[in-house]
């Protein structure tokens, strides 16, 4: 039986999010240049992006850049932020296509305006879109992420906006990059690294993981069937005895 059969439809992930890691691994492997496992790095990106609205996963978030990626040296930077906006006008019209909306997360004021530009660009042309939402985690951190919530949150309360006796999950999930999605299913990490590295903390509470070794820009349809196939063997017990769920 191929993989893809494998696949139960009625039962994938909601929400999949992926650490897309090791693209300069890769390059090193091979004698090259980061950048040129970037520039791979982009391929599978598209790659999955097709084979998850293909399958019927309503929402796909990925992790491209972290606040902590700020630090790694300028050219790197820059490089990355290049990246961002040629892909995102390469890749307007596969969305498209694909009937795919694309959303982001993170603290984009930091972005350099021409991406910030064009990544606000394709969130508008694509806001109609249904098939798949396709969230790019974007100078994103976890971190930064609930201490801006804590501190809207604050301010309401201070404001009388809300009363601390209110105070719930819901209204947290509110005040989320993400208050427009589900809790993730799934996580994917490449590259052989077993952290979440400030990944979207809250909202894999009860989430599965699949790591793999495989490097991103080597990540293919078969490994995100294999990722997917693994993920529906598992039992998901939140918290109560198999008796009850089965
Ligand atoms: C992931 O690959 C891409 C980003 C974090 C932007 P890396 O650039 O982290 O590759 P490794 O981990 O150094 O191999
Ligand atoms: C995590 O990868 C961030 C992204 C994939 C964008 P890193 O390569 O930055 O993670 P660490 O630093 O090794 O944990
Ligand atoms: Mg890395």
């Amino acid at each position: 039986m191929n993989l893809i059969e494998k696949i139960d439809t009625n039962r994938l992930p909601k929400h999949l999010a992926i650490i897309m890691d090791g693209n300069g691994r890769w390059a090193k492997q091979k004698g090259l240049l980061r950048a040129f496992g970037h520039e791979n790095g982009t391929k599978s990106v598209r790659i999955t992006v097709e084979t998850c609205a293909k399958l019927g996963i309503e929402n796909l978030t990925l992790y491209a850049f972290s606040t902590e990626n700020w630090n790694r040296p300028k050219l790197e930077v820059d490089t990355l932020m290049k990246l961002l906006i040629s892909s995102l006008k390469n890749e307007l019209e596969t969305l498209q296509k694909n009937n795919i909306r694309l959303n982001c997360i993170g603290n984009i004021d930091r972005l350099p305006e021409k991406a910030k530009n064009e990544l606000l660009t394709v969130i508008e042309k694509t806001k109609n879109n249904s098939r798949m939402t396709l969230t790019l985690a974007l100078s994103y951190g976890s971190r930064e992420e609930l201490l801006n919530a804590v501190k809207i949150i604050s301010d309401k309360v201070k404001n009388n906006i809300i009363s601390t006796d209110s105070l719930d999950e819901s209204i947290i999930n509110q005040h989320l990059y993400t208050h427009n999605l589900p809790d993730v299913d799934l996580v994917i990490r490449t590259s052989g690294e077993h952290r979440i590295s400030n990944f979207l903390l809250w909202q894999i509470a009860y989430a599965e993981f699949y790591f793999t070794d495989v490097l991103w820009p080597d990540f293919k349809e078969a490994d995100l069937y294999e990722a997917i196939v693994s993920y529906q063997k598992r039992e998901r017990r939140f918290g109560k005895t198999s008796e009850q769920i089965k």
